[in-house]
C-alpha cells in the first residue's frame, strides 16, 4: 500500500470520517483499504443472488474523485462491513454467540454459521430497512428467541433459519416476506396463524422438522410456488393447497392416503413428490394423481401393489421400491 493511496482515501472520505471519529476508531478505513488489496477476499455466502454493488467511484471532468455523500459507517466490530455495499452487515462465521448491533442502513445481514443460542429481544428494533436476514447454521433456541423480534420489519423478505435448534415456529412474521427457511430445526407443531396473511410468501421450506400436522396452513398463502415438507412425521396431506402451488415436496414422511381432489386444488402443479410414504392403494382415491398439471411425480418407496392411474401428460413418474408384481397396467 503506497501513501499515495493512503492519503487519497483519508482525504476521500474526510466529510464521514469527522463523524466518527470517537467510534472504532479506524475501523472503516482499515477495511476499506484491506478491500483494495488483492488479499482481501471478499465473497458473499448467496454469490449469485446478492444484489449488485451500487457505488460506483464518481470522477469529476478534472479526473479528481468526488467524494462520496457522507453516509453513516457505523458498524459493529464483531463484523464487516464493505464500504462500497454499504446496506450490507456480515458477521457471519465467526463464532458469535450473540446478535451484535445493526445499524439502521442495514438491508442485509449475515449471520450464519455461528454459535447464536439467544435473538435477544430488541434485536433488530432499529434496523426496520432489513430485507434479508440470514441466522442459518447457529443454535438459537425458541425458549431464547425474543417475542416479536421480526415483527417490525416491515420489509423482510428473506429469512433463513434453517440448522439450528427451533421447537417452535417463529411467530409474528412480517408479512412482506416471500422466503422462509425453517428446514433442519425440530419444530413439530405449525398452529394455524403462524403463516397467517403472509400474502407474498413464494418459498416456504419447513423440511427435516419433526411436524405431526399441516393443517390447513398452506391454504391461504396465495402467492406459494415451493413448499417443502420432506422428512417430517406427517400422516396427512396437507388440508387444501393454494391454487398457485408448482412445487410440493412431502417426502420421508407417513403419508398413507391422497383424496380425489388434493391435487386438482392447484392447477399449477408440476412437481409432487412423495417418496418414502406409506401410500397403500387403498388409501389412494382412484383419479387421485390423475391430474393433467402433473409432470413429475415420486411415489417410490411405498406400499403400492398397483400402479396408480396418472395423467397422459405426466413425464417422469417413479415407483421403485413398492410392491408392484408383474406388469400390471392400469388403464
Ligand atoms: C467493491 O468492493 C469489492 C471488494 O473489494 C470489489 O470486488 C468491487 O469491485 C467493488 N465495487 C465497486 C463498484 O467499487
Ligand atoms: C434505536 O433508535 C432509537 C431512536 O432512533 C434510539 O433512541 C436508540 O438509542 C437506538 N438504539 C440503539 C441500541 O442504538
Ligand atoms: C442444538 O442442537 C445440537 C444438536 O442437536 C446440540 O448439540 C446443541 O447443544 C444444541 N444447542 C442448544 C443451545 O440447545
Ligand atoms: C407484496 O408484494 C407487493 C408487490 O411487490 C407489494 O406491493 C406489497 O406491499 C407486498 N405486501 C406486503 C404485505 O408487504
Ligand atoms: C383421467 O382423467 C381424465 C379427465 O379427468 C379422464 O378422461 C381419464 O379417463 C382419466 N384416466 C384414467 C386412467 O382414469
Amino acid at each position: 500500500m503506497h501513501w499515495a493511496s493512503v492519503l487519497l482515501v483519508a482525504s476521500l472520505c474526510r466529510v464521514s470520517m469527522s463523524q466518527y471519529e470517537d467510534y472504532e476508531d479506524m475501523f472503516w478505513l482499515q477495511a476499506y483499504l484491506r478491500s483494495q488489496s488483492s488479499s482481501y477476499n471478499y465473497s458473499p455466502y448467496y454469490g449469485d443472488e446478492v444484489p449488485a454493488y451500487s457505488y460506483i467511484p464518481a470522477e469529476s471532468p478534472d479526473g479528481e474523485p468526488v467524494p462520496e455523500p457522507p453516509v453513516s459507517r457505523e458498524c459493529p466490530h464483531e463484523c464487516e462491513c464493505p464500504p462500497n455495499f454499504s446496506s450490507a452487515l456480515y458477521c457471519d462465521t465467526r463464532n458469535l454467540k450473540y446478535i451484535p448491533f445493526v445499524p439502521s442502513r442495514m438491508k442485509y445481514a449475515y449471520f450464519q454459521n455461528n454459535q447464536i443460542t439467544t435473538i435477544q429481544e430488541g434485536a433488530f428494533d432499529n434496523a426496520t430497512s432489513l430485507e434479508w436476514i440470514a441466522l442459518h447454521g447457529n443454535q438459537i433456541t425458541s425458549e431464547k428467541m425474543g417475542k416479536r423480534v421480526f415483527a417490525k420489519l416491515k420489509n423482510l423478505e428473506r429469512l433463513y433459519l434453517d440448522h439450528n435448534n427451533l421447537t417452535k415456529m417463529p411467530t409474528p412474521l412480517p408479512r412482506s416476506l416471500r422466503e422462509l427457511h425453517l428446514g433442519y430445526n425440530q419444530i413439530s407443531r405449525v398452529p394455524s396463524n403462524a403463516l397467517e396473511g403472509l400474502e407474498n410468501l413464494t418459498a416456504l421450506y419447513l423440511g427435516h422438522n419433526q411436524i405431526l400436522e399441516i393443517g390447513s396452513n398452506l391454504r391461504g398463502l396465495k402467492s406459494l410456488i415451493v413448499v417443502d415438507l420432506s422428512y417430517n412425521q406427517l400422516r396427512r396431506v396437507p388440508d387444501g393447497l393454494p391454487s398457485s402451488l408448482e412445487q410440493l415436496y412431502l417426502d420421508h414422511n407417513q403419508i398413507y392416503s391422497v383424496s380425489e381432489d388434493f391435487f386438482k386444488a392447484s392447477p399449477r402443479l408440476h412437481y409432487v413428490r412423495m417418496s418414502h410414504n406409506s401410500l397403500t392403494n387403498d388409501g389412494l382415491a382412484s383419479n387421485a394423481f390423475n391430474t393433467s398439471s402433473l409432470l413429475e411425480l415420486d411415489l417410490s418407496y411405498n406400499r403400492l401393489q398397483k400402479i396408480p392411474k396418472v395423467s397422459t401428460s405426466l413425464e417422469n413418474f417413479y415407483l421403485q421400491g413398492n410392491r408392484i408384481n408383474g406388469a400390471q397396467k392400469s388403464e
